[in-house]
């Protein structure tokens, strides 16, 4: 299966080369492929909080970058540069609130210079913490690609549609993707007749990223509107429903990209699986429960705009871009250190307590 993934990867986000950030600009797609080129820590920031770069893994992996850019100007600056790194930290930090990912790949980096010792190339340690991050992140995907299959081998068997949420796939990752990497996988085995993908409002996430990455890997894929996924789970046979998160706290809830609850919600009461697919580093083990997060709130224009025309004055708009699906509508979680078929606060403690499986 794991060679099988590797020969089938079509489609890269984040390039690292001679110091530099490349990112394919997520705003332009499928319509136009622009690299932005990101030199320095103030690009990254921009780029994440501007939506160049997407996805909970994909952003902390882009963090991880601008920060060891960052380290190499502070130290070209002068005598003060650990303390100047802070400004830089913080700039990172606030770039996006609600994906797990972004602090824990910070935090990481943070780890590695405080183990750094007298004559170290301290930029170059650090630009090799955050390939090995990015690496890591693909590896996590290709073990959970694994693991979900088996889960829906296990489940379902052959011939299946599946429903997907937002964009999981390797834009919004190291490589593969979370969800997107078990469909992608349950594709190669031959399990899956077709994947419908919600367009995800207002960003288009999975009309305009998701179907394209599916459609490029050649897998069949038919994009809904948000609003047909309870009536699709009625009359389609959707036997699966698989998402990522951007969060998951200690006793299980997800927060994920604006819907996934309602689609949580539908599939227990048409008896639909739902899993949720996202490496150990989307777990926040310091929150209590989906209660604790801070959810993005974006723009108010992504709605009250149609075709780039205002809509009438006096008409307000809430724009929350994620939501929290509590725990007992789940039926699985997939990471790279195993499963947690109906989690709680005791079974993500032991899930937490694992090695990682590759
Ligand atoms: O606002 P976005 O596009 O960054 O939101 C992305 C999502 O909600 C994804 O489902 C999540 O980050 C998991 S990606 C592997």
């Amino acid at each position: 299966m794991r060679d099988q993934l590797l020969a089938a990867e079509k489609v890269k986000a984040i390039d690292w080369r001679d110091g530099v950030l490349y990112l394919l600009d997520q705003r332009v797609l499928p319509f136009e492929q622009t690299w932005q080129a990101c030199t320095n820590v103030a690009d990254v920031a921009r780029a994440i909080g501007a939506m160049v770069v997407r996805g909970a893994p994909a952003i902390g992996i882009s963090a991880a970058y601008g920060l060891a850019m960052a380290v190499r100007q502070r130290l070209a600056e002068g005598d003060d540069w650990e303390m100047a790194l802070e400004e830089d930290f913080e700039l990172l930090f606030n770039s996006r609130p609600t994906g797990a990912n972004l602090f824990w790949a910070l935090n990481r980096m943070r780890e590695r210079l405080l183990r750094i010792k007298a004559g170290d190339d301290v930029a170059a340690i650090m630009a090799a913490e955050a390939v090995a991050i990015h690496d890591s992140d693909r590896e996590a995907n290709l073990t959970m690609a694994q693991l979900g299959v088996e889960l829906i081998r296990k489940h379902q068997g052959n011939e299946q549609a599946l429903l997907t949420h937002c964009n999981t796939g390797a834009l919004a990752t190291g490589g593969f993707g979370t969800a997107l990497g078990v469909i992608r996988a349950a594709y190669l085995e031959g399990m899956v007749e077709r994947v419908y993908v919600d367009e995800t409002r207002p960003w288009l996430q999975g009309s305009r990223l998701t179907a394209w990455e599916l459609a490029e890997a050649g897998i069949p894929v038919t994009v809904n509107a948000d609003a047909a996924a309870a009536h699709l789970m009625k009359t389609k046979g959707i036997t699966w429903v698989i998402v990522g998160a951007d969060r998951i706290t200690a006793n299980g809830d997800v927060a994920n990209k604006i819907g996934t609850y309602q689609l949580a919600v539908n599939a227990m009461h048409h008896g639909v699986r739902f899993m949720v697919v996202a490496s150990s580093s989307s777990i926040d083990m310091n929150l209590e429960s989906g209660e604790d997060i801070q959810l993005e709130e974006r723009s108010v224009s992504e709605l009250l705009e149609v075709d780039g025309k205002p809509l009438g004055a006096g008409v307000e708009a809430v724009n929350p871009a994620f939501d929290v699906t509590p725990a007992d509508l789940i039926d699985v979680i997939v990471t790279e250190k195993g499963i947690v078929e109906r989690p709680d606060t005791v079974k993500m403690a032991q899930l937490m307590c694992r090695k990682r499986l590759h």
